[in-house]
């Protein structure tokens, strides 16, 4: 059933090119013409969810605001639920969950509907509880997934809410058929890319993980789109390999955290050529300066970046909305190597569950 993987973490990984055709053609499939007609007069979006989820959903944000022109807040389910809630009839609440079974985000949610808020959900799991629950549903169609940590269903999530916000944007006439066309040709040619790449980055991450997996703590620094994606690949490392992880965006970094680095810092840094290249570089050059060991995520053959890094990982160029979904599985090869040369069992971390049905 490993389908000759070591574990189910590494099959799932590399099932990503299916999974992600899957998805797009799934979700094209599907007109959801009450939901396009109800986003035309939405004021504001709150996407609520836990994990790795939730840091598809801090990604989406970026999406919603930039093409669909929604303002959107993001908020950890567990807190969202005890806040006093500003919502009304105008108000569309996204629950983002792998299972739709989570009680911290199915509880929250069903408290927003109560008060007014249309619910839509981000499931991978037909006919969960979030599924029926909830006014619209956009599947992920990744299959079932059995690795503790989620990887299939977090790029999955991400092309569900792009396509979410481009079809969104159409709706209210903010862009051209012909805008999400040539859209459309960008996101088609990711899974033949990522496809192209895995054996070379699955190679490259298992020789940094090598080199690294005795570091006592990981930083992971990333901005704008890249930012939540250096948040999972902490999240990842620290579930499966114990080792406490930290991801910031790289700005942040001279109000604090700086004070961390020094030569035993493993630095990861998500660097592709978008429009906050410049600002990543000069990030990086801080963390150099002051010793941090610095392993960057670049944009193929990137020689400015690889001269002032101590490793690097390459992916290829994109248009640069996608980057996130494409940056994101470096990282998941990353965690899986460190923690499967730690001999730690990466399908079944200690203390987790797969699903918490729990508060
Ligand atoms: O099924 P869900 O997407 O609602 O699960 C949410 C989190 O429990 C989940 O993403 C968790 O953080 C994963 N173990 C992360 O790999």
């Amino acid at each position: 059933e490993k389908a000759g993987y070591k574990h189910f973490m590494l099959k799932e990984i590399y099932e990503q090119p299916r999974t992600i055709t899957d998805t797009i053609t799934g979700f094209l499939s599907q007109e959801n013409k009450e939901l396009y007609e109800k986003i035309k007069d939405i004021q504001i979006i709150h996407i609520v969810a836990c994990g790795t989820s939730y840091h598809a959903g801090l990604v989406g944000k970026f999406w919603i605001e930039k093409f669909a022109k929604i303002p959107v807040i993001v908020d950890y389910a567990s807190e969202y639920r005890y806040r006093d809630l500003v919502i009304d009839d105008k108000t569309l609440v996204i629950a983002i969950s792998q299972s739709g079974e989570t009680a911290d985000t199915r509880f929250a949610v069903l408290e927003a509907k109560k008060k007014g808020a249309k619910l839509l959900s981000i499931v991978n799991v037909v006919g969960s509880s979030l599924s029926r629950e909830s006014d619209y549903v956009l599947y992920t169609y990744c299959g079932p997934e059995i690795g503790v940590a989620a990887t299939k269903t977090f790029t999955a999530q991400l092309i569900t809410l792009l396509l979410f916000s481009l079809k969104s944007a159409l709706s209210k006439n903010l862009i051209s058929e012909k805008y999400f066309e040539d859209f459309y040709h960008d996101l088609i040619k990711l899974p033949s890319i990522i496809e192209r790449e895995l054996k070379d980055i699955d190679k490259k991450t298992e020789d940094i993980a090598f080199k690294y997996h005795n570091a006592k703590d990981f930083l992971f620094l990333g901005r704008g789109l890249n930012y939540p994606i250096a948040l999972e690949g902490a999240l990842k490392l620290k579930e499966i390999s114990y080792i406490h992880a930290e991801g910031y965006p790289a700005g942040e970094m001279k109000h604090g955290p700086i004070a961390l680095i020094d030569e035993n810092m493993p630095v990861v840094s998500i660097i592709p050529k978008d429009n906050l290249y410049e600002k990543m570089l000069s990030n990086i050059q801080e963390v150099k300066a002051r010793k941090g060991k610095v392993i960057s995520l670049i944009t193929k053959g990137n020689k400015e970046v690889i001269e002032i890094s101590d490793d690097f990982i390459e992916i290829e160029e994109t248009n640069e909305n996608l980057y996130p979904i494409l940056t994101a599985i470096p990282l998941q090869l990353l965690a899986y190597h460190i923690a499967t040369i730690l001999g730690k069992d990466v399908d079944q971390p200690r203390n987790l569950a797969k699903t918490v049905t729990v508060e």
